[in-house]
């Protein structure tokens, strides 16, 4: 059992909604949104960005990698906070091959961080978006390692100009940036970025 697994029933509380919502704001001032928009939310955890989005958007695949999180988004389909047509995918990117599906829009929050070798996820994005179609990256902005501590082996968040680098290599055309507000901690305050990129 992962600690994400652990934190899945619990997971769920009024600051993630709040920073949720926040997001899914900021994802619609940067990338068309509409009903026949069809996104797949990466790393999804309980599923509250995709709820957030609501009905601005259309056919929706959840994708994590944590059984427990699966679960819970699994229990919000069945009782319709998610939508009844959802898909939820145990799909690992950085290990699996893309599944043979097309979207218009990605959404990955807070959870790119957690993946060392970003290079295949990137590029399995590009492969699973049409032409066109829009990336949307929220994450944490550079950090000193304080948010996860010792022993962990990801990214201890993101520097802007290396992250777009990465991005335009795996198939996006020039990559923006806007603030995302913040993840307040008692030991800190950790600013968080929207980056969107289109595929190439
Ligand atoms: C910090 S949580 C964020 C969850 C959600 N995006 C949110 O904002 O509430 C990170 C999520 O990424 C998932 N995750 C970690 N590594 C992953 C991977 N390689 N592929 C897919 N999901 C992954 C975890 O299981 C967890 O649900």
């Amino acid at each position: 059992m992962t600690s994400f697994d652990e934190r899945a029933a619990t997971w769920d509380d009024p600051m993630k909604t709040e920073r949720a919502a926040r997001v899914a704001r900021v994802i619609g001032e940067a990338v068309p949104l509409s009903p026949s928009v069809r996104l797949l939310e990466y790393g999804a955890g309980t599923g509250l960005v995709t709820q957030a989005l609501g009905d601005r958007i259309g056919p929706v695949a959840l994708a994590d990698t944590s059984s427990g999180m699966r679960g819970v988004m699994a229990e919000k389909v069945a009782t319709g906070t998610l939508p009844a047509d959802a898909r939820i995918w145990a799909v690992d990117l950085s290990t699996d091959p893309p599944p043979d599906d097309r979207f218009d829009l990605v959404v990955t929050v807070l959870t790119l961080h957690h993946i060392p070798d970003l290079a295949p996820v990137l590029a399995a994005f590009a492969a699973l978006l049409d032409d066109g179609g829009h990336l949307c990256v929220a994450d944490l902005e550079s950090e000193d390692g304080s948010f996860h501590g010792e022993g962990f082996h990801g990214h201890h968040g993101f520097d802007r100009a290396e992250l777009a680098a990465q991005i335009e290599a795996a198939g996006f055309g020039p990559v923006e940036f806007r603030d995302c507000g913040s993840v307040e901690r008692p030991d800190g305050t950790y600013p968080m970025f929207l980056a969107t990129a289109v595929r190439a």
